[in-house]
């Protein structure tokens, strides 16, 4: 049984999540080029699919960043020493009960504190991790990357983890936003674990996000039917096809939905009709990729000091271990 307590913060923008899809597509599908954010991928399908993803031969980057932690966990620990572990966007928790496992083992660790957009999603986690750690206290706190980082409570020496390489998911404008933030949640002693796919051979990029079972379309093009569902959209998915294109002046994969006719499709609540033409791309999602000097610039203007690179034994993805730049 467990006999620490499992505590829910739940932060919101004070407005209404369906206002906030419509406002967004108001926005992207009236600029040219079109543009949708992938923040709208993860409804409850979306989510199944994301998990069917990160199961594919070709999408390496969740069991290859699983097996780094796996290795080094107990390494990272040894460095990081923390009273307190903070993941941002944490989700099902699969790798954090890793690094938990490392840190307990050692026994300097009391809290767990996942961030998560998704209360539900936290709920179930945490329920499901006080099965395995009946003397750690959850501490979970929903809210938006780019408005909550700050109601983070600390409890102690703490490591702050973003994992599975969505950081890579942010335009570099909004990566530098969002370093800038996790190091004011950091002081001298606390440690940061990031999780990047680095840059690599483009066919094997592209196969990652166009598998051959045809999952990663699907994912994406359920973001239109999406809008069909809940906002009382008219849009002929068929009419749609799943492009994934290699960027290379950007080091990025970019997603988008391609429009195989010249149409018109109407979304009722938010009084929206859209002209495509046939040929025309709307981008979904950038999934970034980086090198080791890019992260390493990235993290030294948000003030954090690079302190070991784990990375598996071909160099596809590497967790980088960064301390606060005033820690000797
Ligand atoms: C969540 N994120 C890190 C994934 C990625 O690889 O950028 C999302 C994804 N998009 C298509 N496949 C996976």
């Amino acid at each position: 049984m467990n006999l620490a307590p499992i505590t829910v913060a739940i932060h919101t923008l004070g407005r209404d999540a369906r206002q906030d899809f419509i406002d967004g597509l108001r926005d992207g599908l009236t600029r040219t080029p079109k543009v949708l954010s992938p923040r709208w991928f993860y409804d409850e399908r979306g989510c199944e699919l994301f998990e069917e993803i990160t199961q594919l031969p070709e999408y390496y980057q969740t069991r290859t960043e699983m097996s780094i932690l796996e290795r080094h966990a107990l390494g990272i620990m040894l460095t990081a020493r923390p009273a307190s572990i903070v993941e941002l966007g944490a989700g099902s928790c699969t790798k954090s009960r890793v690094l938990i496992r490392a840190a307990k083992g050692m026994g300097t660790l009391w809290t767990f504190v996942p961030f998560d957009i998704s209360e539900t999603t936290l709920r179930n986690s945490a329920s499901e991790l006080v099965d395995e750690f009946d003397d750690l206290t959850i501490y979970c706190v929903t809210g938006e990357f780019d408005h909550h980082l700050s109601q983070i409570p600390r409890f102690g020496r703490q490591l702050i983890v973003f994992l599975g390489s969505t950081i890579g998911n942010l335009d570099l404008e909004q990566a530098r936003m969002f370093l800038s933030e996790v190091r004011r949640l950091m002081h001298p002693g606390d440690h940061f674990l990031l999780g990047v796919d680095f840059v690599k051979d483009e066919r094997e990029l592209l196969a990652a996000y166009d598998d051959a079972q045809g999952i990663t379309a699907e994912f994406n093009l359920n973001l239109l039917h999406r809008i069909n569902r809940e906002l009382d959209g008219d849009i002929d998915v068929s009419a749609f096809e799943h492009v994934a294109l290699w960027n290379p002046a950007d080091h990025r994969i970019e997603m988008h939905v391609r429009s195989t006719s010249d149409q018109t499709v109407t979304i009722g609540a938010a009084e929206l009709s859209v002209q495509f033409d046939t040929g025309e791309l709307t981008r979904t999602e950038i999934c970034a990729k980086y090198t080791r000097a890019g992260v390493e610039a990235l993290l030294a203007e948000a003030e954090m000091r690079p302190i070991e690179w784990y990375a598996d034994p071909a160099g596809r993805f590497g967790l980088l271990l960064a301390g606060h730049a005033l820690q000797s």
